[in-house]
């Protein structure tokens, strides 16, 4: 029996490779080109799997225009590039990367969230400039993030681990809005406490965006949204672009009606809202808070496994659709 055809769209190890290879003919991308929506269709052409990141979108279009697609697998936890129930009404398996990449995602947003509040990369631009000729009592003074109210809007995984961080290594007041509240023996031992979204947004010294992309939630924080928040405090958002309005967020910091933003992600990435390059507080960077050697292969590593278990009638560890695999 013949092998099912995949691609791999994007770079992977070299020994992913092989090891995809053993169950599967593999057309790779290895030297990772950014595919146009036209390149992927006619790439996946006769092939019945998709081993894809956050950037390749997945729409109805390109399931129609690939009719012997049975699995999409992106290596990534956030899955808003794929049009999951077109997927399902196709009989096709989708399947994401959560809990490995948890940790290391957290540590990103602290390390933003703590670099908006002390002016880290504002206070090196300032010093690689030449500008730093003498102290003054008011040189970079920021917001102190420990003993501070840390806002956490989105309060999955990653929430938990931002606010494990700064509950217990910071003694930071932890709040957080969520559709649902979290049972009491997750809340309690970092005293996390469910409030409305407009309690978030008044009492966060730092408020951190953790909530996965939909609809429902595009522009969650606009003008209106930043009109409320402190003016001392900080926004920092690594959950995806469209939460925020880019150009609201321009206004409200160029106003200082809040001290600064941290973005790991914006709406239209890789291209920014130019207001945001010229604002001395902002820290940004490129969709990176998962981005560590080790979190990145476990990320590629479980793409792979679930790719395997669904194309060779296993079970598949986090698949987003099980349903489709008992049809
Ligand atoms: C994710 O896993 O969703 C990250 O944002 C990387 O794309």
């Amino acid at each position: 029996m013949s092998r099912p055809a995949i691609l791999v769209a994007r770079y992977v190890l070299p020994e992913l490779l092989d090891r995809l290879s053993q169950h599967f003919e593999v057309e790779s991308n290895q030297a990772d080109q950014l595919l146009s929506p036209s390149e992927l269709i006619a790439r996946l052409q006769g092939k019945r799997g998709a081993f894809i990141t956050a950037n390749e979108k997945i729409d109805a279009a390109l399931l129609d225009a690939c009719p012997d697609l049975r699995a999409v697998c992106t290596m990534a936890v956030g899955y808003n590039n794929i049009d999951l129930a077109a997927c399902t009404a196709r009989g096709i398996a989708v399947s994401n990367t959560p809990d490995v990449l948890t940790e290391s995602t957290a540590d990103f947003g602290f390390a933003l969230m703590m670099a908006a509040a002390r002016r880290v990369t504002e206070s090196e631009r300032f010093l690689r400039a030449g500008q730093w000729t003498h102290w003054t009592y008011g040189l970079m003074n920021g917001v102190d993030v420990h003993g501070a109210t840390l806002g956490i809007f989105g309060m999955g995984r990653i929430g938990q681990a931002i606010a494990r961080r700064g509950a217990l290594g910071f003694g930071m007041k932890v709040i957080y809005h969520n559709r649902s509240r979290l049972s009491p023996d997750i809340e309690a031992p970092l005293g996390a406490r469910w409030v409305d979204k407009d309690t978030l947004l008044r009492e966060a010294d730092h408020l951190v965006l953790v909530v996965p992309y939909s609809p429902a939630v595009h522009h969650a924080i606009g003008a209106a949204e930043l009109a409320r928040m402190k003016p001392t405090a900080t926004l920092t958002n690594i959950a995806r672009g469209g939460v925020v309005d880019d150009a609201a967020l321009v206004d409200a910091l160029r106003a200082q009606r809040i001290a600064a933003a941290a973005l790991d992600v914006f709406e239209g990435e890789p291209k920014l809202h130019p207001g945001l390059l010229g604002l001395p507080n902002t820290v940004l960077t490129p969709h990176i808070a998962s981005a560590t050697g080790a979190t990145r292969k476990a990320m590629a590593d479980l793409a792979a496994d679930n790719l395997i278990a669904i194309l060779t009638g296993g079970t598949p560890p986090t698949v987003l659709n099980p349903e489709v695999l008992q049809r």
